[in-house]
Formats: C-alpha cells, structure tokens, sequence
C-alpha cells in the first residue's frame, strides 16, 4: 500500500511536470523577428523601364559639371573640391528616434567601377566610359535613351548587372540621372 502510494505521488509529479515544460510558449522566450518582412526590406524593387523626360541630357555646362561631380565622389561629406551649383549635398532622413536628421548626400562613385576621362582609380568591373560620346554615340550604337535608362536601372539591358540600381531605389533623381547622362555623353575631346 505504502508502495503504491509513492508511486502515484511520483506519476502525479511526472504528469504534471511534463505538462507544464510542454505548456509553456518557448516561441516567447526568444525574439523570433518575421524574417518573411526582412527579405522583403531588402529585395530590390523590380526591374523598371523609365521613360527619359523631354530636354533630360543636354550640352549644358552646369548640368555636365553636377554630373561629373556625382560620377567622381561617394558623398557630400567627403566630396573632393567646391560642389558645382545646384548640386543636392544634403538630403534629410528619419532617423531611428523619428527625427528627421540631415544627412549627407551619397554620390554615384561610379569611378569604382568605370574608367572616364580624369578618373583617379577607375575601376574596371563596368566597361570604360572615356571617348564615350565618339564611340558609342556619333557611332550610333548607343543613344541618349539607353545611358539614361542604363544609370536609372541598368537591370532592363542586362537583368544580371553587377551595376547599381539608381533611380528605381530612388537613390538618385530623375534630375541626378540626366546630369549624370549628360556628363557621360558629353564632348571631353578639348578639355
Ligand atoms: C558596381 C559596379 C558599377 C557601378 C558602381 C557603376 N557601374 Fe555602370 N556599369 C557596370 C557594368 C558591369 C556595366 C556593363 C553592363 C552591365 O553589366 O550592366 C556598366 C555599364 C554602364 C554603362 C553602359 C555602357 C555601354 O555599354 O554603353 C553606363 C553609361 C554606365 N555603366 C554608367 C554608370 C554611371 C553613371 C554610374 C554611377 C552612377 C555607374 N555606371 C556605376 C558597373 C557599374
């Protein structure tokens, strides 16, 4: 009898330990972020075809000038030399708090990838850019249209492009992708 009776204290304590380690909700004791909304922060927005707006790259100097300044420089705060007029250094940004913080404008540095007329350190992972405008333009094998669409979203000419995405991921305004454009087609033979 005595025997008995230790044995079911002891089922009793089992059952109910047991249940208790199943009842409780491990899924709380650790943060498990959705990792569904993560991904999805940073997929790149797909592929898009942009129209290049009336009067986009022109001969103009200004417009060159802030084309060449975004083409050499990674961003405002390190920019080499005085910034061309009209050129955005700032852009303002929410920060974690909420606050709405100015932070310097990040550039194209696309000097990393591609060789240009007074490039320092060209890179050489994308074609390079020097007598642009007399090899691809005046031949006629590139036009206008293509350099912009290519520096808005290079993914529409080649979907596995190792160049960055401009104008899609809104780094960059329509109005930054025609200076650049007119920077990269423009005339550099007599500088
Ligand atoms: C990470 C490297 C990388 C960066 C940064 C980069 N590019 Fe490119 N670019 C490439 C590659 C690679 C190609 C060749 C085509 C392709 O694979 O998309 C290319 C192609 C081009 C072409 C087309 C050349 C042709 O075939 O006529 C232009 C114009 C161009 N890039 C301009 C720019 C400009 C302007 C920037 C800066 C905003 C820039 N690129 C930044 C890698 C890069």
């Amino acid at each position: 009898m005595q025997r008995n009776i230790q044995l079911l204290a002891f089922a009793t304590m089992f059952v109910t330990t047991t249940s208790l380690v199943n009842a409780a909700d491990l899924t709380k004791a650790y943060d498990m972020p959705d990792a569904s909304k993560m991904i999805e922060k940073d997929l790149l927005a797909k592929p898009t075809k942009f129209t290049m707006p009336k009067g986009c790259v022109k001969d103009d100097a200004a417009s060159i000038a802030r084309g060449e300044f975004i083409f050499h420089n990674l961003n405002g705060k390190k920019a080499k030399g005085t910034p061309p007029e009209g050129l955005v250094k700032f852009v303002e940004k929410k920060g974690k708090d909420g606050k709405v913080k100015k932070k310097a404008k990040q550039y194209g540095n696309c000097v990393a990838c591609h060789n240009i007329e007074g490039a320092k350190g060209g890179g050489n992972i994308g074609p390079d850019l020097t007598n642009y405008k007399k090899t691809f333009i005046d031949s006629k094998v590139r036009d206008n249209a293509f350099v912009f669409q290519k520096i808005a979203d290079p993914r529409i000419d080649n979907p596995k492009t190792h160049m960055t995405v401009n104008l899609t991921t809104k780094l960059f305004t329509e109005q930054e992708i025609c200076d650049l454009a007119s920077y990269v087609v423009s005339d550099k033979s007599k500088k």
